[in-house]
């Protein structure tokens, strides 16, 4: 079951309903529902469009051939043929379908080539009256992979080109790292040649009427917002747990403050300055819900990597990733 995100869904058809122009980089703190909002977007799509679902989530890019695995997806059937099951289904997960022969041959040239067949493909597509939708789900994977310099660079060159140079295909580029989101937010090359969609936890009202919508009643609803604000993960497994809810809530926290603690607990031993710098970080938290953050000091990028923060780059904002680090963060202050 799918709740709300009216308003954001409104904006992403909107959005695809115009030319295409600059890569959307749709981002938000860890389990905020974007993997989610992005696939009922696509549900929602008229058959005009034509959508490559990619997700690199647990995908290892390391090699040339990795990446080209993640962008392929090799069928039965000759590249005619697929192209017209494409036409008709709309969609495609996993890849871009092409047969095992042309994989071979793109496989041997440079990544140059596999960008120009591509380019061709969706070509095709605006040739038969189609408009393709590429999304890109944790794209971060790749890091810093390097194929004849980063493969990052050259694909966000690609993707200005496929937006703002030829208008071809819409770009969404999803993560959930918001280190990722901050470099692409300071490289000076996608300047004006980028948007940035925020995907957040639902506010109160909206994670209320949610909880109520799976049968939770006022007082239930109270506490798991007490716990877990309005991160949808949470929100969809509670009705699982109403007959323990309390002890379900109780144990979440729980388990997050004794990583958090062990966690710590040896960093003070292996890298006391760090530990200080995390507690002097944490402290932040105390009383308010955000700080602001204008560089990313050692303490900053543990927290963040060790998904305890977000950081929004926009704004300058650091803030826990949702209410559960919150509380544990604020619990972890009075016991370690
Ligand atoms: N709008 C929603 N309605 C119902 N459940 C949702 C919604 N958004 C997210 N969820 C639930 O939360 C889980 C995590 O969401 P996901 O989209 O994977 O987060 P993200 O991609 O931001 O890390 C999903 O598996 C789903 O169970
Ligand atoms: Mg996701």
């Amino acid at each position: 079951m799918f709740f709300d995100r009216e308003r954001e869904l409104g904006k992403l058809l909107r959005l695809v309903s115009a030319e295409p122009n600059l890569i959307t980089f749709v981002y938000g703190p860890i389990n905020s529902g974007k993997t989610a909002l992005m696939a009922e977007f696509v549900k929602r799509l008229s058959d005009e469009y034509v959508v490559f679902y990619i997700n690199l989530r647990g995908r290892f890019v390391n090699s040339y051939e990795d990446f080209m695995k993640v962008l392929f997806s090799v069928r039965e059937g000759s590249s005619k043929e697929l192209l017209a099951e494409l036409l008709k289904s709309g969609l495609a997960y996993g890849g871009i379908p092409v047969p095992e022969k042309l994989f071979k041959k793109l496989m041997e040239e440079e990544t140059e080539d596999a960008f120009l067949f591509l380019e061709g493909y969706f070509e095709k597509l605006r040739g038969r009256g189609k408009r393709p939708v590429l999304i890109l789900d944790e794209l971060q994977v790749i890091g810093d992979l390097r194929i004849d310099g980063p493969l990052i660079y050259r694909l966000f060159n690609f993707f200005v080109h496929l937006t703002k140079e030829t208008h071809l295909s819409h770009v969404f580029v999803v993560t959930s790292d918001s280190l990722f989101i901050e470099r692409v937010y300071s490289e000076a090359m996608l300047q004006g040649r980028a948007d940035y969609f925020l995907v957040d936890d639902f506010d109160r009202e909206t994670a209320l009427a949610f909880l109520k919508s799976v049968g939770l009643k006022d007082d239930e609803a109270e506490i798991v917002w007490d716990h877990f604000g309005g991160k949808p993960v949470y929100l969809a497994e509670a009705p699982k747990h109403r007959d323990e809810l309390k002890e379900w809530c109780r144990g979440e926290l729980e388990d997050k403050v004794s990583w958090l603690v062990f966690s710590l607990n040896s960093l003070k031993k292996s890298k006391p300055e760090l530990f200080k710098g995390i507690l002097e970080l944490f402290d932040k938290f105390r009383e308010s819900e955000a700080a602001g953050c204008d560089e990313l000091s050692d303490s900053i990028l543990w927290a963040v990597k060790n998904n305890l923060l977000f950081l929004n780059p926009r704004k300058r904002l650091l803030r826990p990733q949702g209410r559960l680090e919150l509380l544990a963060i604020r619990k972890v202050l009075g016991v370690v």
